[in-house]
């Protein structure tokens, strides 16, 4: 399965912070957004990836993560020059993705919770049609809306409805197998003058070929859309790893763990960075894993 974080837009509800940088290199805790969403495609087991951001942005995330061969994945890059919409990045990764599956995540999306890896996981293996993660919103009208019926059988999906049908936002994190490129190709600019990644998950269900699995309330789903949200994820992040002596999202140890690198190399990338506790942890995971 090919992967493709898409980390452009123009952040316009964080303005001035990301007038010179892309909201997606903000920090979140102690480490830049992205790597949130690329940990989740790395836990998937997701390891050839397409990064697509604004032109000017591109070097500053080649900066951050170069080819991703020091994390044992590789890592490409390609431009959005406007923000046309999210389902656009399926047609300008259309080469990368070729005749393969594809995980597309939002550079902005924060998951985390008990067991995702597996849920990833097992989701991953032999996409058919679609797969979309629901997750229950109090202001279910500013996302993709899904409503299911009575045995959890995905009955409509709607773009940011006055009336919802339901409290079910659709995440920013997509399966698709590779019919998901055609589809986008064939799509029409909404009235927002965007290609909609609802239309192409309504291109599924149409075809009776969208599923969607319901991430559970113990699940954290963070936005980091306004000043407020993305202090918010910030400090949730920092207490759970301050109670738990473990990091979210570190893609060192993501890399590690899944066996993409081996403790030397980790190690090594901690060390890189030893004047920061981010750095510092990195080393500790290497020793602990060593041998
Ligand atoms: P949004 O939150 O809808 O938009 P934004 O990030 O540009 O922020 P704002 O509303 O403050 O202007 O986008 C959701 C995610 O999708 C975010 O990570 C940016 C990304 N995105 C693109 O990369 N390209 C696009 O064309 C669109 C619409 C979004």
């Amino acid at each position: 399965m090919k992967g493709i974080v898409l980390a452009g837009g123009s952040g316009t509800r964080l303005s001035p912070m990301t007038i010179p940088v892309s909201k997606q290199l903000l920090p979140v805790g102690d480490k830049p957004m992205i790597y949130y969403p690329l940990s989740v495609l790395m836990l998937a087991g997701v390891r050839d990836i397409l990064l697509i951001s604004r032109r000017s942005d591109l070097p500053l995330f080649q900066r951050l993560l170069g080819d991703g061969s020091q994390l044992g994945i590789r890592i490409g890059y390609a431009a959005q020059d406007a923000p046309n919409g999210i389902a656009e990045a399926l047609i300008i990764g259309a080469g990368h993705i070729g005749e393969d599956p594809v995980a597309l995540v939002l550079g902005d999306n924060i998951f985390h919770g008990t067991a995702f890896q597996f849920v990833l996981e097992e989701h991953a293996r032999d996409v058919q049609g679609c797969v979309l993660f629901g997750y229950r919103v109090k202001d279910p009208h500013r996302h993709g809306v899904a409503e299911v019926d009575e045995q959890g059988r995905l009955v409509s999906l709607e773009e940011k409805p006055h009336r919802p049908r339901s409290n079910r936002a659709v995440t920013g994190l997509y399966f698709y197998d590779n019919d998901a490129v055609d589809i986008a190709k064939n799509l029409r600019p909404s009235p927002r003058g965007e290609l909609e990644i609802t239309d192409v998950n309504r291109g599924y269900l149409e075809r009776g070929r969208a599923r969607l699995v319901d991430l559970g309330r113990g699940f954290a789903w963070l936005d980091t859309g306004t000043p407020e949200s993305l202090m918010q994820a910030g400090l949730y992040v920092r207490a759970l790893e301050e109670r738990q002596g473990v990091r979210i999202a570190c893609i060192e140890e993501v890399a590690l763990r899944k066996g993409y690198i081996d403790s030397e190399s980790c190690y090594r990338l901690g060390a890189a960075m030893a004047g920061s506790a981010y750095g510092r942890y990195v080393m500790e995971v290497a020793q602990e894993l060593t041998g």
